[in-house]
């Protein structure tokens, strides 16, 4: 094995310091927190400020976040202590939320997330995976397999913002294919 291959594998393996986790009730703060911040410091990237504002209001109900987190499969990304990330998946394998940590971005926890995701479905033999996308995470979600069947405006609080529904087929084990 040549140094530069052992180079190559040892950030591969920092990389694979994120893990996931089950949602504990006690998340419901610090993930509330995330989703604001990624929306307003992240997706601002793509929308403006009224409209992150929009969809990131500085009055959340907690007790409505934490009762929707709590209908869905909730999965918590970690690396160390910290929580780089979270996604809900409801019972019809439509993708709800999916939110990585400002600090935390393009470190493989939204594709860590997003495969916890599928494998959650397939494990409840869901013939598909569907979530409304924004333009942010677009690029991640067609990175893994996921193919944009519609744009749509939706209006949120006064703004209108864009996404796009999204699908991706799943194979359970035992189906042609
Ligand atoms: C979209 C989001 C979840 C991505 O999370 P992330 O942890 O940064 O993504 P990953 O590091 O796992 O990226 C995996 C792959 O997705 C693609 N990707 C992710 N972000 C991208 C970007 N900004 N531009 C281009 N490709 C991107 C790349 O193929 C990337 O692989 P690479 O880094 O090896 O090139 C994150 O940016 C986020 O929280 N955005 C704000 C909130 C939001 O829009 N949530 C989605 C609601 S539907």
């Amino acid at each position: 094995m040549s140094g530069g291959t052992r180079a190559r594998s040892f950030k591969l393996h920092l990389k694979n310091s994120l893990a996931l986790r089950p949602f504990a009730p006690e998340d419901v703060g610090p993930l509330m927190a995330l989703f604001r911040d990624s929306v307003r410091k992240v997706a601002r990237r793509d929308y403006s400020d009224e409209q992150v504002r929009a969809w990131a209001p500085d009055e959340m109900d907690i007790a409505a976040f934490g009762a929707r987190l709590g209908r869905q499969t909730v999965l918590v990304a970690i690396e160390g202590e910290a929580i780089a990330g979270f996604a809900a998946l409801d019972g019809q394998g439509h993708i709800d939320l999916l939110f990585v940590h400002p600090d935390h971005q393009r470190k493989g926890a939204g594709r860590l997330l997003l495969q916890g995701m599928e494998d959650a479905a397939r494990a409840t033999g869901l013939p598909r995976l569907s979530a409304h996308v924004s333009l942010t995470a677009r690029p991640l979600f067609e990175a893994m397999g996921f193919a944009a069947l519609a744009a749509r405006q939706v209006p949120l609080r006064g703004q209108i913002l864009t996404n796009f529904r999204m699908e991706k087929p799943l194979q359970t084990p035992g189906q042609p294919s």
